[in-house]
């Protein structure tokens, strides 16, 4: 049983001023608590925002950091009832790294808790082989309910939000675990149709 599960964060925007810091920040630690090694992907880095014009060492680069992740967390905001088309830019410019591996969803945005983003992300996961978790954690209406250090302050969206997090943890840690050991026992490649 594997030990070390490690997990790449990527970041869904990169507006400046973005909320996506301090919930991407709210997300890692969370995930460290858990016991997963975690890093992040920020798609405003300048070594990884020519991935939006097809740069071909943007993407290279994205992949170095991708590729050794046993599973990854898209934490997005919605954009007119959808992901971020950077997000989405992003995502479709790499494709093996995807392959049978685990993506979770933390969302947030208006009332719809960035909902909407999570369910047109899907399908696209699914076409990239991707096994997207059906346990989401989504924040409705964040905006002042964060500190400067991350932390929550509502307490009742604190709780709400950690219980979320409890349950999609475990989530995550059963598809690391069952991929890494799939992965190990088959090429995926080899039995894809
Ligand atoms: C172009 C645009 C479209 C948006 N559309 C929606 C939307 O459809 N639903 C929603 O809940 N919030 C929407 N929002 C609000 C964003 O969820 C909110 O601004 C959020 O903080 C953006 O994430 P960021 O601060 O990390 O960039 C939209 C924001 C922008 C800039």
């Amino acid at each position: 049983m594997k030990t070390a599960r490690n997990i790449a964060i990527i970041q869904g925007s990169i507006r400046e001023g973005r909320l996506n810091d301090t919930i991407t920040a709210w997300t890692r630690k969370q995930l460290e608590a858990q016991g997963f090694t975690v890093s992040v992907v920020d798609p405003a880095d300048p070594q990884l925002l020519p991935i939006q014009t097809g740069d071909t060492d943007a993407v290279a680069h994205l992949q170095t950091l991708l590729a050794p992740a046993d599973g990854y967390v898209v934490v997005t905001p919605e954009f007119n009832h959808s992901a971020p088309g950077q997000l989405k830019t992003l995502i479709d410019s790499i494709k093996a790294e995807w392959k049978a591996k685990p993506v979770g969803f933390v969302s947030y945005g208006g009332i719809s808790g960035g909902l909407r983003a999570v369910e047109a992300l899907r399908p696209v996961f699914a076409e990239l082989h991707a096994m997207t978790l059906r346990d989401s954690v989504s924040f409705a209406m964040p905006w002042g309910k964060f500190d400067e250090q991350g932390q929550i302050t509502d307490p009742q969206m604190r709780d709400g939000a950690e219980a979320a997090m409890a349950v999609f943890g475990d989530r995550l840690r059963w598809w690391v675990d069952a991929l890494v050991a799939a992965r190990a026992m088959e090429p995926y490649d080899k039995a894809a149709a």
